[in-house]
């Protein structure tokens, strides 16, 4: 399965890290272009590649890891999606206000999931700090816990999988709308924990 990512700042580097650590390829891209990312690509011995981001969007599971803002912008003219994985990591606020967007009542994932219509949205990889998420996921001799929530099983079990293979702990919590309430941030009860699960 082929794995891209849009967005490759603080948490799109994270997961390139994460994923060239355990030893999986990946493409990502930024809004600058590929050339502005030879230093990560070095980095990562070669296994994460810059491209375009129309090529990034090509892959089998895609990262989305953009600024709120952007988003819009960022996935504009990437469809049909004809059933792609979209890993949705991002949380509806951002720097230097830190002021929650108005979603009108829907959660985040329900939103990014209009902007990609025809992808399969798994909500996972927005709650622990980009540090925690390029770091060693072995933790007080168990595994980090990264939480996912999707309405789509066969998606999700994609992601579950995925999560495993990068040494993570993969915690289920439902359906996009309710679990991905949980993990939303701000407002959800559960991303500025940093949880463990032993065995
Ligand atoms: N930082 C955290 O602690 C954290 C934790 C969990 C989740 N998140 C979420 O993750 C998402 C990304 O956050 P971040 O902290 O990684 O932000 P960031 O460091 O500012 O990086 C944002 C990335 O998005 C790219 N981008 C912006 N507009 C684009 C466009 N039109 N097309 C393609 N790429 C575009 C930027 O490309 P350029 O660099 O070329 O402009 C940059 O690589 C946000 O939704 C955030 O809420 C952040």
């Amino acid at each position: 399965m082929s794995i891209g990512i849009i967005g490759a700042g603080a948490i799109g580097s994270a997961i390139a890290r994460a994923l060239a650590r355990a030893g999986i390829d990946a493409r990502i891209a930024n809004r600058r272009g590929p050339a502005s990312l030879a230093g990560l690509a070095a980095e990562t011995g070669g296994r994460i590649r810059p491209v375009t981001v129309a090529e990034a969007a090509q892959s089998d599971l895609v990262f989305l890891a953009v600024n709120w803002s952007r988003l819009p912008d960022a996935v504009r003219g990437l469809g049909p999606w004809g059933g792609r994985i979209v890993i949705d990591t991002n949380n509806p606020i951002e720097a230097p206000a830190f002021r929650p967007f108005d979603l009108g009542g829907r959660s985040s994932s329900e939103i990014v999931a209009g902007l990609v219509p025809g992808a399969r949205v798994v909500k996972a990889f927005n709650h622990l700090q980009p540090a925690l998420l390029a770091g060693d996921p072995g933790a007080e001799g168990g595994r980090r816990v990264l939480f996912l929530a999707g309405d789509d099983a066969a998606a999700k079990g994609e992601v579950a999988q995925l999560v495993q293979r990068l040494g993570f702990a993969g915690i289920d919590l439902g359906a996009l709308g309710e679990g991905g309430r949980l993990i939303q941030f701000p407002g959800g009860p559960l991303p500025s924990l940093n949880l463990v699960r032993f065995g």
